[in-house]
């Protein structure tokens, strides 16, 4: 193969068991994703998105199937291995922005490179090219509450590719945003993963997002619909 997979799940599969049964959040869901390439997972509330993109960062485990990022499964690393995939290869971008309240835009960019201990004169330097990258430089000094829901949403894509990741995982990151808004940070997050070769999966309930696709995988009830020449499989 010329050019591999970056991310890959197959046969994904998540039962919840609850008091009340079994919940099948997700059923044997299979997707591939390239360096520069963005997949759209599409489906309404319930449909299993969240699920599927927790799996696939690595925040839960599914019941069958695997994960595998380039040629290393996700499914079969240690937590330390989970926690250093997270720190280094794999950035995660979240509906409700996920900023740390009393910290300026620019502090929120730096705690990723905090926690891999990047020395301070080179985090500087990182924290700026990112806070550019997404267009706020000159806010880089606001707090998250000084800043529109657009401009939150920047701090946390600049934040989420100060580690330089090979993977990006958006889920509803737009949910919270108006429409117009919400056009410009699809957009902006198409244009950062064409021209920076990265592999992203970005979930919307959205169909006026689905333009930015390059892959679209649609869930109904856990199960990915059959769509023709785009699908992620
Ligand atoms: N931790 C959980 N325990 C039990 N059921 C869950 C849990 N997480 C999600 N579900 C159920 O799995 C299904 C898919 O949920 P989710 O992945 O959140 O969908 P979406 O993100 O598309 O709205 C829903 O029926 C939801 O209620
Ligand atoms: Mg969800």
């Amino acid at each position: 193969m010329t050019n591999p997979a970056a991310l890959s799940g197959r046969d994904l599969t998540r039962v919840f068991t609850t008091p009340s049964g079994d919940v099948h959040a997700l059923t044997e869901v299979s997707l591939e994703v390239r360096p520069g390439e963005l997949l759209v997972v599409r489906g309404p509330s319930g449909s299993g998105k969240t699920t599927l993109l927790n799996l696939l960062g690595g925040l839960d485990t599914p019941t069958s199937g695997e994960v595998w990022l380039g040629e290393t499964e996700l499914t079969a690393m240690s937590e330390p291995q989970l926690l250093e995939v997270r720190r280094t290869r794999l950035s995660y971008i979240f509906q409700s922005f996920g900023l740390i309240p009393v910290l300026s835009a620019a502090e929120n960019v730096e705690v990723p490179l905090r926690l891999v201990a990047t020395p301070g004169l080179d985090r500087e330097r990182r924290v700026a090219e990112a806070l550019d990258l997404v267009g706020l430089a000159p806010h880089a000094n606001q707090r998250p509450y000084e800043l529109s829901g657009g401009q939150q949403q920047r701090v946390g894509i600049a934040r989420a590719l100060v580690s330089e990741p090979e993977i990006l995982i958006a889920d509803e990151p737009t949910g919270q945003l108006d429409s117009a808004t919400a056009a410009t940070i699809m957009d902006l997050l198409s244009t950062l993963v064409h021209e920076r070769g990265l592999a992203a999966v970005v979930s919307t309930h959205d169909p006026l997002l689905m333009s930015r696709a390059d892959r679209v995988l649609e869930l109904h009830d856990g199960r990915a619909q059959p769509r023709g020449r785009h699908s992620a499989a």
